[in-house]
């Protein structure tokens, strides 16, 4: 696997890749890979002959309190599990190499990023936005794959790069778990070990909330309340859990057919976040 830190380098290797014809696959991630960005790798590695993964810990993306200075790096082991796992190129810039200059441009999905996590994380989806649009710039790959575990951080990449004409077709992964149900998270490792044994009841909330929820006589409102105070009552601090249609994360009536159920809860200092698609 080829590692490169700065532009010109980057846009250097994919430039010979591109003049052999060959696809590009794009995979951006925060690094303190786990299972679930190797997925995303391995899905794209089907699908593209090239794979190119970035780690970069994006300040932009990150509130004044929160987690920027304390989130796991762990660049060795990544770079291990990607040669692993046969990725083809590593972009790992610093800070200076993406933001060199205070910048003046903004880059914001207006609405969505204002909805579920982005009213409690303000400006985090501005950031990932930015952030997202900058990489799509220096990669210019032909797939951009993400996870289905930030399902609001996948609908607004679909509408920044649909909005602003970004030649690139976007693959969402389905999420993967631990054995447990817990969807796997870098965040996860904040866990103490008596708040790991509650976290999978995060998913086993969503999953009965589906069950009852695809019944015809369904209450959406009482069905949100039961699991949210099941979930209060084990220790869990709820920022929120609701049914929204799945198009615009909305919320769902029960004419709405494709929904997706989103929560968000902390457990102690960790903020876990989740969601499973409903059909009816
Ligand atoms: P990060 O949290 O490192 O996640 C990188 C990618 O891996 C995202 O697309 C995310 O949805 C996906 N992912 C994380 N956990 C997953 C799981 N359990 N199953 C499947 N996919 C999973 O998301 C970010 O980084 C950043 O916001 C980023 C998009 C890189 C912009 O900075």
């Amino acid at each position: 696997m080829r590692i490169v830190k700065n532009i010109k380098d980057l846009r250097c290797v994919i430039g010979e890749w591109r003049q052999n014809g060959q696809s590009i696959a794009f995979v951006p991630t925060m690094g303190n890979l786990h299972a679930g960005h190797l997925q995303l790798v391995k899905t794209a590695q089907l699908q593209a002959h090239r794979v190119v993964v970035s780690i970069f810990v994006n300040p932009a993306q990150f509130g004044p309190n929160e987690d920027f200075a304390s989130y796991p790096r762990t660049e060795q082991q990544d770079e291990d599990k990607l040669t692993a796992c046969g990725a083809d190129l590593l972009f790992l810039p610093d800070v200076g190499e993406m933001y060199p200059n205070p910048l003046q441009t903004k880059v914001s999905v207006q609405g969505l990023s204002t909805l579920h996590c982005g009213a409690s994380r303000p400006g985090h989806f501005d950031g990932v936005a930015l952030v997202v649009c900058k990489l799509l710039n220096m990669v210019q790959p032909d797939l951009l794959f993400l996870g289905e575990k930030d399902f609001q951080q996948l609908a607004v990449i679909r509408t920044m790069v649909a909005d602003l004409n970004i030649p690139v077709t976007i693959q969402g992964v389905p999420t993967v778990r631990e054995a447990d149900g817990l969807a796997m998270s870098s965040r996860n490792g904040y866990l103490t070990p008596a708040e790991r044994q509650l976290a999978p009841l995060l998913y086993r909330a969503l999953c009965d909330a589906r069950a009852e929820a695809l019944s015809d006589t369904a209450d959406f409102p009482a069905i949100i309340e039961r699991q949210s105070q099941a979930l209060r009552n084990a220790g869990f601090e709820l920022d929120y859990l609701r049914i929204c249609r799945r198009a615009d994360l909305l919320p769902a009536d029960k004419s709405d057919t494709d929904l997706v159920i989103l929560i968000a809860a902390k457990l102690g200092k960790t903020r876990l976040i989740d969601n499973i698609y409903l059909s009816r």
